[in-house]
This record gives C-alpha cells, structure tokens and sequence, in this order.
C-alpha cells in the first residue's frame, strides 16, 4: 500500500476544521474522516438504546460493538443517521459520551485503523494532533473569534438564533477543553491558523504549503 500523507486537523467548533479538512483532501487526492462524527454517532446509538450518557463502561461496549461508517453518509447499524447525528439531542450529550476513555479507546482504535487503511489521509477532530497522530505529517489547529464561530454554526444549522448557539457552543468548549483525556489542545508543532477573517482557499493555501 503507497502511504499517502498523514494531515490532522485540529479545533473548537465552528473553526472552520470541516471545510478546510474537506478542501485539502480534495486539493490533495486525499481520503478525509470527520471523528466528530464518529464521537456523534456513538451518541446517537447510545439515545437509540436509552443507556446513561454518564455510564461509560456501557457505552464503552455499545462503542465496540456498533457498526458505523463515516463518509458522504453516516450509516449507524445500517441506518442512516448523517441529519440525525447534526441534531440538538445528539449535540446535547455528545461532549457527555465522548469524554469517555472507554468510548475514547474505541474510536481511536477506529481511527488508526481507517488511516491504515487508506494509507494516510486528512483527519479532523480535537485530539488528532496530540493524541491519535502525534508523528502525524503536518498538524493544524484551527481557531476564529466566538462570534464569527457562533455566526457560523447558526448559518449550519439555519436558526436565526446566534445567541443560543454561542452559549451552546461555549458550554461544548468548556467540557472538551476541560476533560481528563485527550481535550482539546494545541499538539506540539502545530500551524495554528485564525480563520476568523479569511476565505477558505486562502487557509487551505496556507496548510498546503506547509507539506
Ligand atoms: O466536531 P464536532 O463538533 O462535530 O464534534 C462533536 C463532539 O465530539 C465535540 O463536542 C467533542 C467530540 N470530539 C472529540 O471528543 N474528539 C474528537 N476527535 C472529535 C470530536
């Protein structure tokens, strides 16, 4: 198998983490994985089978045991669930779930072997770059203004309601920033990039060029 590059990518929601993840893989020839999917989807299977977001053993065993791919669609269990997964039940307990080390273990399992699998590719997450590929080729850590964050995820999510998403986002911030493992955090070496102001061609030129 050729090994392509590795790239992690790094960042607090509304970052601009997906779309530049997206365009520098296209750009690139790159397979692209989104964990905060995978972290979503375990969520969404653990709200299916009514288990405690607080029980992390339990979900640590759903975690392993559930059929999940993460690609164009999310498919959990063979169903669909790429609009669910974007929800605000799911967005509700996802920081809840993913601060497992049971669920934790699992998922990175899953990463390094997808990786493996396709030979190297562009990962986005908040733990690619210190935890899941520390020897990654190139790390990024993207960050933007709170407000052009919550700007952002208001336009995702089509609510005219910016101040709830701030606030939403603020308490996810808090909890992945503040968890035992793996938070949020700039790895070691990492091209920090503020996208606050910056068209996103401009900051894919920029994590290109650094190969
Ligand atoms: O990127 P996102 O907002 O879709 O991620 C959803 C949640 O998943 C986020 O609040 C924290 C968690 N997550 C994580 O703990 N580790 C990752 N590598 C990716 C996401």
């Amino acid at each position: 198998m050729t090994v392509l590059a590795l790239i992690a990518i790094d960042g607090p929601g509304g970052s601009g983490k997906s779309t530049v993840a997206r365009a520098v893989a296209a750009r690139l020839g790159l397979a692209h994985l989104d964990t905060g999917a995978m972290y979503r989807a375990v969520a969404y299977a653990a709200l299916r089978h009514n288990l405690d977001p607080g029980d992390g053993a339990a979900l640590g065993q759903l975690a392993g045991r559930m059929s999940l791919e993460v690609g164009e669609r999310v498919v959990v269990d063979g169903e669909d669930a790429t609009a669910a997964i974007r929800g605000p039940d799911v967005t509700r307990v996802v920081s809840q779930v993913s601060a497992h080390p049971e669920v934790r273990a699992e998922m990175v399992r899953r990463q390094r072997a997808w990786a493996e699998g396709h030979g190297g590719g562009v990962v986005e997450g908040r733990d690619i770059g210190t935890v899941v590929f520390p020897h990654a080729d190139l790390k990024v850590f993207l960050t933007a203004s709170d407000e052009e964050r919550a700007r952002r995820r208001a336009a995702d999510l089509g609510t005219a309601d910016r101040g709830r998403v701030a606030a939403e986002l603020a308490v996810r911030d808090r909890l992945d920033s503040t968890r035992a493992v793996s938070p949020l955090a700039v790895a070691d070496g990492a091209l920090v990039i503020d996208t606050t102001a910056r068209p996103v061609d401009d900051v894919v030129e920029e994590v290109v060029a650094k190969l």
